[in-house]
């Protein structure tokens, strides 16, 4: 402002800290704000925001204070006709509110003041008398959202960052902006509902065709300036000349909607059929979510005000719900596992030395091409190696696979999937491993098999080459010790299948250097992954965790408790998939494997049940799903599982009396808990790992812990939560034990002590906490 003062010598309005200054390009406003800021060209004023020492542009407080200011100001300006909202950063339009603010409220009330506060603007910016273009570049995402869609023009660059969504339902919460009222107007009832109630990434493209956005401009190569530079600048210039144009009338905003639309409309009035939608959609909603998350049932009763009862009671429910909504356990859960996903998106080991653009795995089964899709898709140039033609036609048959379902599904186009296919050379010898600069090996569970190729690889890699195995059992330390330079040796634990399961455990060891850790980590973000890192150590963390827990499934089937009844128990606390049909899932032979491992290792407290159970299902070739046979039987195509009548004879041989005083189901589900949770606070007592945080987040991703969970377990158990709206929710055993009480949670663990033995004695972490109350994993 002083300098615009200085030399221009104009002094700034009474009161404002604006001054509109004239160039040679036109008028320009120069302005002392933080986070917007406001050229007026011509007579459109462009409207920019930039949240400082951000990546992306939040909703926060000051942002929407300076662009209500703004907004003002253009509005009482005569020599404005019409505005552009634009972002000045790469790759963020408007990321969404900023939950700091939200979290900050301490009363439902004052959230539904926030969401009113914001609902009043947004309609503002609708009945504006000037007409306002969103020109949006990068994540869309929320209140971002909210704003675009309150705007009378969309355009949108179709660049592969460029994604529409309104996340809030993952955070346990509803759009709070007017974002209720307006989708289901703007892209109809049931595309409304989709996008609300999955808070899925809309690419551009796909919102153009749904109405979301009005134009599309294509990205620019590049130039003088980068790419990047040049479509926002291509961007703004047409939305300023349409901006113009809508308000000396020579366009129009009106959209024309298709055929379909126009149908769907008009079913949409008539209020039998949205009732009959509404139903639908509820009961969806209902058996997905198992009555764990309130957040969809609310967006449903807030669209449906709306639509039945009006514009005041639409716009009073959706703030109302809002701040209902913000005070929720699950919401705060929600927002916390959110959190600590962002925590586990960084890198905390810093920038590696080296950056990894080849890499190479060896090993084409189901893991090895899991992670060579997941690595390919991101722009790794990838090798896959197999030691048989067959395995690896199968591997890259599964890759192709992964993509094309991506072209299915709209995310990629055909060009895409073939250019990054491109990437990926598979082959049977280790041709070209000199470039590469790490090797993930995803060969069989073998310590002989591992050493071997730990030793062929080490001859052909050059020096910096990392080298990861994705073991999920044998100690890392063990593989290393036939390395040269165990320094550059770590664990990669991915879950299966890659390419759905979010999470990665890295694991290092004593020696393994921070520059193998950090390369490790980058990789595993550069696909994807929430990553969590921990000690080495027999079962790492998510195994471990596991273990103790599956070891109680077998003594509570041994005392007579029926699979389907301990699936019943497990799905009613929040896990994802029940206990019995975890085992199936995993496959009885591999559980089996862990349960010796891990018993070997850790003695008394990884007993309880009887392994022999186990051993005798894989003797008779109840493998689980995989073999059509486990607890369940499993056939092609059918859905309805039924019990495997063959385990009577099994279970009858292992039957065990029931201790009446704790086997009523919620002792069941507790001694389920209990034993997983004073596993996981184990672990970060001895070190294995570094956090709570990484431990929620890898129980929720890794496992599923609940209570009513986020992530999944292994294969099928993933597929089906990757359908669910909203992850069964999330808090991870650290949180459970700060809601849940450490107390209380001791308690609990004496009384299991007192009947069945030291497996249920409390570490000595928990007695900390339970004997100081003030004591919180998370503050
Ligand atoms: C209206 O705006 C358009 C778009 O910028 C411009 O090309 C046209 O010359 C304008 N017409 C008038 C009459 O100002
Ligand atoms: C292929 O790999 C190169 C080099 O790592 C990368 O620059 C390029 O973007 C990749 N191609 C695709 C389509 O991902
Ligand atoms: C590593 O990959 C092999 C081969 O695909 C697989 O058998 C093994 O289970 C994988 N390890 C983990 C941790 O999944
Ligand atoms: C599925 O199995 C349950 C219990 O065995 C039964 O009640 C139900 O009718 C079955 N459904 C179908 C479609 O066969």
């Amino acid at each position: 402002l002083e300098i615009c003062e200085a030399i221009l010598g104009v002094a700034p309005f009474a009161g404002t800290r604006v001054c509109f200054c004239r160039n040679i390009l036109g008028w320009m406003c120069l302005i002392s704000r933080t986070h917007v800021s406001c050229d007026i060209k011509g007579d459109v004023a462009v409207v920019r925001f930039n949240t400082p020492n951000s990546k992306v542009n939040t909703l926060s407080k000051q942002l929407s204070s300076e662009f209500t200011d703004i907004m003002n100001e253009i509005w009482a300006n005569e020599a404005v006709k019409s505005a552009v909202l634009i972002s000045s950063k790469p790759g963020s339009f408007i990321a969404g509110a900023d939950l700091d603010m939200i979290e900050a409220c301490k009363t439902s009330q004052e959230v539904a003041q926030l969401s009113q506060e914001g609902q009043k603007m947004l309609e503002k910016i609708e009945q504006s008398p000037k007409p306002v273009v969103a020109a949006i570049s990068g994540s869309c995402l929320g209140g971002g959202l909210e704003l675009a869609i309150a705007c009378h023009y969309r355009i949108a660059t179709k660049e592969k960052k460029t994604v529409l969504a309104t996340p809030e339902v993952l955070l346990g919460l509803l759009p709070g902006a007017g974002g209720t009222q307006r989708l289901p107007k703007m892209v109809g009832l049931p595309a409304a509902f989709d996008i609300m109630l999955t808070g899925r990434n809309i690419r551009a493209d796909r919102a153009k065709k749904m109405g979301l956005v009005d134009q599309l401009v294509d990205p620019l190569g590049p130039g003088v300036k980068s790419p990047e530079a040049r479509t926002i600048e291509y961007l703004e210039e047409v939305a300023i000349d349409f901006a113009r144009g809508l308000a000396n009338r020579t366009v129009s905003a009106k959209r024309s909607k298709g055929l379909m639309q126009k149908l769907t409309d008009y079913a949409m009035a008539v209020p039998f059929v949205r009732q009959q939608v509404y139903k639908t959609v509820e009961n969806k909603v209902r058996k997905q979510t198992k009555g764990l998350y309130p957040a969809p049932l609310k967006i449903i009763e807030t669209v449906k005000a709306g639509l039945d009862q009006g514009h005041d009671a639409g716009y009073l429910a959706e703030s109302q719900n809002f701040g209902q909504l913000a005070v929720t356990k699950e919401s705060k859960a929600l927002l916390g596992l959110y959190r600590g996903q962002v925590y586990c998106k960084k890198n905390k080991f810093g920038t590696p030395q080296q950056e990894v653009k080849t890499l190479a795995v060896l090993g084409a089964g189901l893991m090895g091409a899991g992670i060579a899709q997941v690595s390919v898709d991101k722009g790794l140039k990838t090798i896959l190696k197999d030691t048989a033609q067959q395995g690896l036609d199968r591997g890259q048959q599964q890759v192709f696979k992964g993509l094309n379902s991506k072209v299915k599904k709209k995310s990629l186009t055909s060009f895409e999937r073939d250019s990054i296919l491109s990437n990926l050379t598979g082959q049977l010898d280790y041709k070209g491993f000199e470039k590469a600069d790490m090797v993930i090996e995803a060969v069989f569970e073998d310590i002989n098999i591992k050493h071997k190729v730990l030793k062929e690889v080490e001859a052909v890699i050059p020096a910096h080459c990392v080298f990861a195995s994705n073991t999920s059992a044998l100690p890392i330390s063990q593989i290393a010790a036939v390395s040269k330079r165990p320094e550059k040796v770590i664990g990669m634990h991915y879950f299966s299948p890659v390419d759905r399961m979010q999470l990665l455990e890295i694991i290092t060891t004593d020696k393994t250097s921070q520059d193998t850790a950090a390369s490790a980590v980058a990789v595993g973000l550069k696909q994807g992954k929430i990553v969590i890192v921990v000690k080495d150590g027999p079962g790492f963390y998510t195994t471990r965790c596991l273990g103790p827990m599956l070891a109680e499934v077998v003594r509570v089937l041994q005392e007579g408790t029926d699979p389907k009844k301990i699936d019943a128990i497990s799905t009613a606390f929040g896990f994802p998939v029940g206990a019995a049909t975890l085992i199936d899932e995993v496959g009885v032979d591999v559980a089996t494997h862990v349960a010796e491992d891990l018993g070997k290792a850790f003695g008394e407290r990884f007993g309880g049940g009887s392994i022999e159970l186990f051993k005798l299902m894989v003797e008779k070739g109840f493998l689980g799903r995989k073999a059509g046979k486990g607890f369940y039987i499993y056939q092609e195509g059918v859905k309805n599982r039924s019990v495997n009548s063959g385990m009577d004879e099994i279970l009858a041989r292992f039957k065990l009396p029931a201790k009446p005083e704790v086997c009523t189901d919620e002792d069941i589900q507790m001694r389920l808990v209990t034993r997983f949770v004073n596993e996981a606070a184990m672990c970060l007592q001895e070190g294995i790992l570094s956090s709570p945080v990484e431990g929620d987040i890898g129980a929720v991703f890794g496992l599923g812990f609940p209570p009513c969970l986020g992530g999944k377990r292994l294969g099928w158990a993933l597929g089906w939560a990757a359908q669910l709206a909203v992850p069964l929710s999330p808090a991870g055993p650290f949180r459970y034990v700060d809601s849940y009480g450490a107390k209380q949670l001791v308690d609990k663990l004496r009384k299991y002590e007192a009947v069945y033995g030291s497996q249920f004695t409390p570490c000595q972490l928990l007695l900390d906490y339970a004997n100081n109350p003030s004591k919180k994993f998370h503050q």
